[in-house]
């Protein structure tokens, strides 16, 4: 089960095939993001040992992803290029409290969150897009586990370090957070647009 505070409209799908060839570049660079936020939080917290493996396998894994949307945009003829940043990672960084306190706590669920809006937005892609790009949506469908289990592991590790009820009280409000960047800002052809 994904934690978050609203469903994606219909039309989203309907959105991304108008503009398939951005949301694919996005893609590509939010992989790397994931990959990174991971890394950054390695080098934040090397004392933490139960951050240590967890992390680095899942940057491992967001890199596998970057590769594998690489390979579809070449097949598509597309050349990966510098993204611009969207509006949504910005405004969602906003929300992780800078105190040693609360840091941790707030970049996992922040992470956690990301995950599932991904998690859902691909479950779209992969029901709009088999009559245009069969092996796109054959792609997507295969990332569904994967971004599903990325969520539940910051969960998980959350819980590592502060009670459940601390962390389920947060990662609501994080989620009503989300909910709110995303109707707030105007669309974007972008994967969190
Ligand atoms: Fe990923
Ligand atoms: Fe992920």
């Amino acid at each position: 089960m994904l934690h978050l505070a609203s469903t994606t409209d219909p039309d989203w799908g309907t959105r991304a095939l108008a503009h398939l060839d951005e949301i694919l570049l996005d893609h590509a660079h939010l992989e790397k993001k994931a990959a990174g936020a991971a890394v950054t939080l390695l080098f934040r917290y090397p004392e933490h040992a139960a951050l240590q493996r967890p992390l680095s396998e899942l940057a491992r894994e967001e890199l596998s992803h970057f590769e594998g949307v690489l390979r579809h945009l070449a097949r598509r003829g597309v050349a990966f290029a510098r993204q611009k940043p969207g509006r949504y990672p910005g405004c969602l960084h906003r929300v992780i409290r800078s105190d040693p306190q609360h840091h941790l706590l707030d970049s996992l669920l922040v992470g956690a969150v990301i995950e599932a809006r991904s998690c859902e937005r691909f479950g779209v892609l992969a029901d709009v897009l088999p009559a245009v790009d069969p092996a796109l949506a054959a792609y997507y469908r295969s990332l569904l586990a994967a971004e599903a289990r990325h969520h539940r592991e910051y969960l998980r590790l959350a819980e590592c370090f502060r009670s459940s009820d601390e962390v389920r009280t947060r990662l609501d409000e994080i989620a009503q957070q989300e909910a709110l960047v995303l109707v707030e800002n105007p669309p974007e052809a972008r994967l969190h647009g």
